[in-house]
């Protein structure tokens, strides 16, 4: 309100001279024209328009100043949940360092109500190359860049989804790395946290399917806790099944597109970096049963 009360005054005193001079020195009679008084150089007016101008540039200097060093200097809630994201080609890795959770492209945080913050942290950096982490109803985008951790807060307070998507041009399927995050009520998070907390599901009926799953590449990319997947390199699949899309958001998750996806991921995003698996019709089959178990 300061800022603008000043700059509102400069503007009233400025459109006002000008409509006062456009008025009352308008050009009424080419008979009678004549150029008026050319003035050169004077002291007092050079000085006033370069001081003013001056004194008025600091005091928004200042005042600008003391809101951004103040905003900086907020101390982080002590119910903040903390969050690592990390961008991949072409899809997101969110990380919950406290509460041991780690998902993928979809981020769940708790709304936040003002009597009691609980915004949410995040960590932002790259495994590749830069992306840019944007969710427009929720704040600005802020760049993830390889070997750098760049920091953001979110807080909304209202449940629901809210869409976003990378914003930094970072590849082929730069389009289909879409963000989703779900800001829930503080049980409805409670729950998802301790639902994303447990093992995966070992159902007897899936057995080879899992069996298919363990013995081929998926394993080196792909973490399924309490087996021996523990690949970093593509999404954590322990929690798949819980998950509403897949491909970076960019597909429904159901048995359809799972299977699609993992006979030859180019096939719905070319360029996708997961290779085409090369598996029977079976063990496809085998391999999508499976992954559908994964809540
Ligand atoms: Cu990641 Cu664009």
């Amino acid at each position: 309100m300061f800022v603008l009360a000043i700059t509102a005054a400069i503007f009233l005193v400025v459109a006002g001279l000008l409509l006062y001079a456009l008025i009352r020195y308008r050009h009424r009679n080419l008979e009678t024209y004549n150029e008026p008084p050319q003035i050169y150089g004077s002291n007092q007016i050079e000085l006033a328009w370069t001081v003013i101008p001056l004194l008025i540039v600091v005091m928004l200097f200042l005042t600008a100043s003391r809101v951004i060093l103040a905003t900086q200097d907020a101390t982080k809630p002590k119910d903040a949940v903390d969050v690592v994201v990390v961008g991949h080609q072409f899809w997101w890795e969110f990380r919950y360092p406290k509460l041991g959770v780690v998902t993928a492209n979809e981020l769940h945080i708790p709304i936040s109500d003002p009597k009691h913050p609980t915004p949410t942290y995040l960590e932002l950096s790259s495994a590749d190359m830069d992306h840019s982490f944007w969710v427009p109803r929720l704040a600005g985008k802020t760049d993830l860049i390889p070997n750098r951790v760049n920091t953001m807060w979110i807080d909304p307070e209202t449940p629901g989804l809210y869409l976003g998507q990378c914003a930094e041009y970072c590849g082929a399927q730069h389009a289909k790395m879409l963000l989703r995050v779900y800001a829930e009520s503080p049980a409805d998070f409670a729950a998802w946290i301790t639902q994303q907390q447990k093992p995966a599901v070992e159902d007897p009926r899936v057995a080879e399917g899992r069996e298919v799953f363990l013995h081929n590449a998926c394993v080196n990319c792909h973490t399924i806790s309490g087996t021996m997947a523990n690949g970093r390199f593509g999404p954590d699949l322990t929690h798949l099944a819980s998950r509403d899309m897949i491909a970076g958001g960019a597909f429904p998750n159901n048995a359809f597109y799972l299977k699609k996806w993992v006979d030859n991921p180019d096939s719905l995003k070319p360029g996708a970096l997961m290779p085409p698996m090369h598996l029977n019709e079976h063990d496809l089959d085998a391999i999508t049963a499976y992954l559908t178990t994964l809540h």
